[in-house]
């Protein structure tokens, strides 16, 4: 078969090298393609404003209303919010096994968050609320890091999250 790149480059070397590194690319298309449809893993789109300098006066991000909620249906929400320097609220205790989604507003810049071996990562960009649906297969203590560079204390922000065995009665 006559190799088509044979028109624009001499070398057969380069001419292999060109073909692998679009396989590669080839590759990882279709990998990209299957797992967003068959394992449903698709960056995240939720796309939902809110004033962040307003977060405390309204009803979901409000002090109170912040941390775990179980659901009618048995899955957990959990409302927090970002602020230099931490998430609010700092301990957060879900079961594993069981569906989570977290809610999370910036009071102030941007902040990311990031739970180290699970999923659980996403950018928390101010004046927008960041949804993550994840569910924790194994129980442990997992710490939630920013990874946006937001200041000064960037380093020191961070906050607790266990994860417990999931129990019969699904509490
Ligand atoms: Cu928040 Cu870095």
């Amino acid at each position: 078969m006559a190799d088509p790149l044979k028109a624009i480059c001499e070398d057969s070397l380069e001419r292999f090298w060109t073909w692998l590194s679009l396989m590669l690319a080839v590759i990882a298309a279709i990998l990209l393609g299957f797992y967003a449809v068959a394992g449903n893993i698709n960056p995240p789109s939720n796309v939902e404003t809110i004033d962040s300098s307003r977060l405390h006066l309204t009803e979901e991000f409000a002090e109170d209303n912040l941390g775990v909620k179980t659901n009618p249906d048995g899955s957990i929400t959990v409302t927090m919010v970002a602020a230099r320097y931490g998430f609010y609220p700092q301990e957060i205790e879900v079961p594993a096994e069981t569906p989570v989604t977290f809610r999370l507003a910036s009071a102030d810049v941007l902040h990311g968050v990031h739970a180290p071996y699970t999923n659980m990562a996403t950018m928390v960009v101010p004046g927008y609320v960041s949804e993550v649906n994840t569910m924790f297969p194994k129980a442990g203590e997992y710490p939630l890091f920013c990874n946006e560079y937001c200041g000064l204390g960037h380093d020191h922000m961070w906050s607790r999250l266990t994860v417990v065995e999931k129990t019969a009665g699904g509490e």
